[in-house]
């Protein structure tokens, strides 16, 4: 059946389950016989980019966080409570005091290829599907990650704070602002899904040695477009660069900590765009205070925003960037638009396009969750 929805849209109340609803009235095209549609309610968390609002609108009742600092927890709980479905970001945390509060929930579905805020397995037991959205940003985050390796490897952050401060007087000065090369030089990737993978494409533009380590693949697979699997330790010690793209877990917790920091080569930079808490940001700090790691470039951090308080901030060969590994205008697009293709999905009863928990159909069928 191919329906038609009236516009503007026909309300009316109508009597559903324990309250009155409100519902809006659709066509079906051929006969022309008019229906009711009960309109999921959604929660917003965070004003997302066009057109995943829109898109969300046509079909339920969206509500909106439109603030600009985070949403506070008592207001995530007060919103939640009536909805059907939830978009959120990472640092929304959904556990499970979220879910008790929101009885009515069906699907959540996050602006974010990472879900390490979300409790999956609380959510999956109470039947609740979880969407996110892989794949979409994969180009733009491997982008950032490289653009921190070169911009910490020639000190480029640090090069446009002294032309900006007038300290630059000679005008070509054979000692100023000598940092590493890049081009032939060894690049250990530490995780290599999607946008670790990604990296190393980069990195065959720069004719880079690519070493490649992936607590999901204990053993070296097939060899991958010249790169060479290397166990942790060996990576460490081998690479002029470490880029970091496993995701957060608890496995992955402080994967790199203050011994692994001391396997690098003095000379070596840290890079990371995946999850802040991957690496343990006070040995991280003590190890370029001691200068055994010659700089890190950074996106994401143990907390977020990063304290104005941190060392890092005071130090020349760090690069911060505020978390937007994926900031880019078409990738951004394209995550609301998946996300909301997902929660839409969902909330029709079908699977969403990238489900994270199709264990949840078996408590909850997904043809019991049909809204729309
Ligand atoms: C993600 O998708 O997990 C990023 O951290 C935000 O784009």
């Amino acid at each position: 059946m191919e329906i038609e929805q009236s516009c503007p849209p026909v309300i009316r109340l109508v009597w559903v389950d324990k309250g009155w609803a409100r519902t809006y009235i659709a066509r079906d095209k051929a006969s022309g016989k008019e229906f009711v549609i009960v309109r999921p309610k959604v929660f917003v968390t965070r004003r997302i980019p066009s057109p995943g609002i829109e898109m969300l609108s046509k079909r339920c009742d969206v509500t909106v966080y439109d603030g600009a600092q985070a949403l506070a927890r008592e207001d995530l709980l007060k919103s939640i409570r009536d909805k059907d479905g939830l978009v959120c970001i990472p640092e929304d945390r959904i556990d499970r005091e979220v879910l008790d509060a929101a009885p009515s929930l069906k699907a959540i579905c996050t602006y974010s290829v990472g879900y390490d805020h979300i409790d999956v397995g609380e959510a999956t037991k109470r039947g609740i599907f979880i969407g996110y959205t892989p794949g979409v940003l994969t180009d733009a985050t491997a982008d950032l990650a490289f653009a921190l390796l070169i911009a910490t490897a020639r000190r480029i952050s640090e090069g446009d704070r002294y032309v900006r401060a007038g300290k630059w007087q000679g005008h070509f000065d054979p000692m100023l602002m000598i940092g590493e090369s890049v081009w032939e030089a060894t690049l250990g990737i530490v995780g290599f899904g999607r946008i670790g993978r990604a990296v190393a494409t980069r990195a065959g533009g720069f004719r880079m040695k690519v070493l490649y380590y992936d607590p999901d693949r204990l053993v070296a697979e097939e060899p991958w477009r010249g790169s060479e699997y290397r166990d942790l330790d060996d990576l460490l010690g081998a690479s002029d660069f470490v880029s970091i793209h496993v995701p957060y877990s608890r496995q992955t917790h402080h994967l790199i900590g203050e011994r692994e920091l001391k396997l690098m080569k003095p000379t070596a930079m840290l890079i990371n765009t995946s999850r802040g808490s991957v690496i343990d940001e006070s040995a991280l700090v003590e190890a370029l205070k001691a200068d055994r790691l010659a700089g890190a470039g950074l996106d994401v951090y143990e907390r977020e925003p990063l304290d104005i308080n941190s060392p890092l901030l005071r130090m020349e060969n760090v690069i911060l960037a505020p978390h937007i590994g994926s900031a880019t205008r078409t990738t951004r697009m394209k995550m609301a638009e998946l996300t909301a293709r997902n929660l839409l999905a969902a909330l029709r009863g079908d699977a969403p396009i990238h489900w994270l928990n199709p264990d949840a159909a078996k408590v909850r069928a997904l043809s019991a969750a049909k809204m729309l």
